[in-house]
Parts: C-alpha cells; structure tokens; sequence
C-alpha cells in the first residue's frame, strides 16, 4: 500500500515509520523545508527511543519518504493519515486550523477513485464530517474520498513499543471500504479491533485520555489527603490498587501531569461539555487538582524556604528533569517550567540538570539559568534539589556523593523515587509527595 502522514509530530513520525517498516511505500508531508531535510537525512528532530534507527532503515530501504509537496504524496496514497497538532486555543477549545487547511490541501490533489483520509489527530466529536465536506468540496472530478477516525494512544517514551504492541485499534468510520482497508493496513498490529461510527472513535481518544487523567488527579488529590493526616499515599494506593476492579496503573502521584495530551485533551472535553449542555464540573475538577499538585509543591518548597534565616538570592536550586516525562525531549506543559519560573521570581540562583531536554529549556530561559552536563554537577554547593522528572538515572544516584556536594541535604521529590527511611538514615532533610516528611 502507498500512504501519506501530513505531519511529522510524535505521532505522524512514529506512525509513518512503522508501516515502512510492514514493507508500505510512506510519504510524510511537512511545511518547512528545513524539518523536511534533516528528516530525509535521518534525523528525526524529536527525541524517541529507538526512532532514529526506525528511520535510518526505512530511508536507506526506500520505503519512507519526505517533502514539502502535497501533488507526488496525494496522487499516489491510497490511504492520507491527517497527524497534525491540534493546540488548546485560550477557551480550551482545540485549534482545529490546521486540520482544516490541511483537508483542502490534500482534496486539492486527490487522485480519480477512492482515498481514505483518516484523521490521527484527537479532534472533537464533528470533525472528521467537517474534513469530509472540505475534501468533497475542494477535490477533482473523478476523484472519490472516504472519511475514517483512526486515532493513535501512543506514549511518548515508548512510542514505538505501544504502537506496534496497542491494546487496540480504533476505526470510526461510515464507509465499508475505508474500514476494510484500515483494517488491512493495521493487520500486523496486536490488539483488538473495533470498528464504530465516526463520533464514537472521536470520542473514544478524549475519553482514554480523560479517564487517565482522572486516575492521576485522584491520585494525587489522596496525596493532600495524606500529607494533612500523615497517611502514607504509597501504601494507601496499593492497599486500595489491589482491589481488580480498581488496579494501581497510572496511580502515581506527585507534580502533576504535563505533556502535548493530558491537559489539553481534559481542556477540550471540558469545552466540549459546556458548549453541548454536559455537566463538565467532574473534569473541571480534574484540572483544578492537576493545577493544585504544582501548587502544593512550589508551596511546599517555598514554606521550607521561608523559614530559613538567610535571603533567597543567596541560594542556588538545583532541579533535576525537565521533560514532562522520562525518554523524552518534550517539555510542553512541564511542571519543571512552572517551578523554574516561580524559582527565578523569588530570586534563587537556579541549576539544571536533563539527559534529553536541557536544549529545548535552553531556548526558554536562555543564560538566567545553570545547564549542567551531569547531576552532580547540577547539585554542586546547592541549598536544596527538586526532583521533577523521574529519569532512570536518578533513581539509583550516588547519595553520600550528592550529600557531600551539597551546601545544605534537602531533597525535595516530586515523584517518590527514593525511600524516606534510607534518606532519614542518611541525614537528608527529604519532602516528598503524599509521605511524611523527613526534617
Ligand atoms: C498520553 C497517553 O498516555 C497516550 O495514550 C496518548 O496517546 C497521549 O497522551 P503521553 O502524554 O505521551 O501519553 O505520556 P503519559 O505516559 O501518558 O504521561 C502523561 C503525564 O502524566 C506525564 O506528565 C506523566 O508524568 C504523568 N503521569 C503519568 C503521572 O503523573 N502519574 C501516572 O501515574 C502516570
């Protein structure tokens, strides 16, 4: 089969990679000439364990293919995936420009006969019929288009292994031909199928994400709970997890949830509740917690400060993580930003340390804030260490190292990495999430 992804995001990428690799004929359609060329010369631009391999070897196969134009792609593809980003406008509500301008283009060049066109990225219930009235609008005689939604429940960070190994594969759509050939396309994929109408696929990705995010806000919701009632959060979730009906997956707390999905997906289904008369107040709440977890630890952070005798422009912080999650470079919607804004509004001198997204960071804060190559380095003579992201690497560090380079021990962890008893033992001073705190 021949297919096209306009975009090449985490998901368009990902995706395009891996039917290349079944041994399709793949074009991605991007706008910028200069993606466009490092990506033709096997640089991926994201960072994702195990894609630039993927792509390597789909290049030099010349399976997988890039430009800029619509005409070579199009005219070719039996099957146009739309994997473009739709961003949160200022009301929650996902910004759906570029699906649509992307439509015209892609019915601009549609060859004689059937195209599916399927939609990858999460739009709101109605899109993909708004996608088909643009491409039957704009397309040539003779040219015939069938409308799916396919949507994608990939990680990042483990992009590749969740999409080749998904517990499903979703197709929406009103037409018997697009979804017989969705189904042959997706044949090497695991999982289960399940085939529905356009509005029940659109909302199944909402749905998914929403319910994630409610899990985490819960979460962390009982981490308040157990830091005013010196209950312990960890013990709390797996006594409650193990219970079947409720299991322990995607239950941990700690700063909040970040990345491209989670808190613009939660924004969007809120939108969507009050503009079609839906209470939405359930996930209003979920986004309002997600807010206060940040909050708790910044306040966490800054009542402990606030007790020490010598002023904060004396003091350097050193923070570990700043992408939103581990194995990835992405720092959209990071609770480490929020953290290091408020760090430099208080005037602390600020020291970071990311294996992957120090660069994108760079392009934020520029020189107000210390880049280290390594962790140590970061904690070097500092006054405290804030743990936002939970990298492999940290969770078994040298700790009588980082004592010993430290000004003052005090750990403030965001994601329960290391025991309380162990660091108690050690001499540090360590506030963690939902767990008494060791002073
Ligand atoms: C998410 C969905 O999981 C995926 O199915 C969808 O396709 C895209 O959105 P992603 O945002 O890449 O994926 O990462 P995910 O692993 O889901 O983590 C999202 C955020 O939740 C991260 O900030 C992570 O730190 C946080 N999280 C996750 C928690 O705080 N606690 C958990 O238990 C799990």
């Amino acid at each position: 089969m021949t297919i096209s992804f306009i975009g090449h995001g985490y998901v368009g990428l990902v995706t395009a990679c891996i039917f290349a690799d079944f041994g399709n004929k793949v074009w991605v359609i991007g706008h910028t000439p200069e993606k466009i060329k490092r990506l033709k010369e096997g640089d991926p631009i994201i960072y994702e364990p195990g894609l630039q391999e993927l792509l390597k070897k789909n290049l030099e196969a010349k399976r997988l293919f890039f430009t800029t134009e619509y005409d070579e792609a199009i005219s070719e593809s039996n099957i146009v995936f739309i994997t473009v980003g739709t961003p949160p406008k200022k009301t929650g509500e996902a910004d759906l420009s570029a699906v649509f301008a992307v439509s015209q283009e892609i019915a601009k060049h549609l060859r004689k006969g059937l195209t599916v066109v399927s939609c990858k990225s999460t739009v709101p219930v109605g899109t993909n019929k708004k996608v088909e009235v643009l491409l039957n609008s704009h397309k040539p005689t003779g040219a015939e288009v069938a409308v799916a939604s396919c949507p994608e429940f990939l990680r990042e960070g483990t992009a590749i292994q969740d999409t080749l190994y998904t517990d499903r594969v979703v197709i929406g759509s009103d037409s018997k031909e697009a979804i017989d050939l969705l189904l042959q396309l997706h044949e090497p994929l695991s999982g289960k199928r399940v085939i529905t109408d356009l509005a029940s696929a659109e909302l199944i990705k909402y749905t998914a994400n929403a319910m994630l995010a409610t899990k985490i806000s819960f979460a962390n919701l009982i981490s308040f709970y157990c830091e005013k009632t010196g209950a312990d959060v960890e013990t709390v979730l797996d006594g409650v997890g193990l219970d079947k009906r409720i299991g322990n997956i995607f239950m941990d707390p700690g700063i909040g949830y970040g990345g491209s999905c989670f808190p613009k997906d939660v924004k969007a289904l809120i939108n969507i509740g009050l503009t079609s008369g839906v209470d939405a107040s359930l996930l209003q709440a979920v986004d309002r917690v997600n807010d206060e977890t940040r909050n708790n630890f910044i306040n966490k952070f800054t009542a402990f400060f606030e007790k020490q005798p010598t002023s904060h422009t004396q003091k350097k912080i050193a923070v570990w993580g700043l992408s939103f999650k581990p194995n990835t470079d992405d720092i959209r919607q990071a609770p480490s930003l929020s953290l290091i804004d408020r760090l430099l509004k208080d005037g602390y001198t600020v020291s970071v340390y990311d294996q992957a997204a120090s660069e994108n960071v760079k392009k934020i804060y520029g020189d107000k804030i210390h880049y280290a190559s390594d962790p140590y380095e970061a904690v070097d003579n500092a006054d405290a260490l804030c743990i936002v992201t939970e990298w492999n690497e940290f969770k078994q560090a040298d700790l009588q190292r980082i004592k010993s380079l430290m000004k003052k021990p005090v750990i403030f962890d965001g994601r329960n990495i290391y025991h309380p008893t162990t660091l108690q033992k050690m001499g540090f001073t360590y506030i963690s999430t939902g767990r008494r705190p060791v002073l």
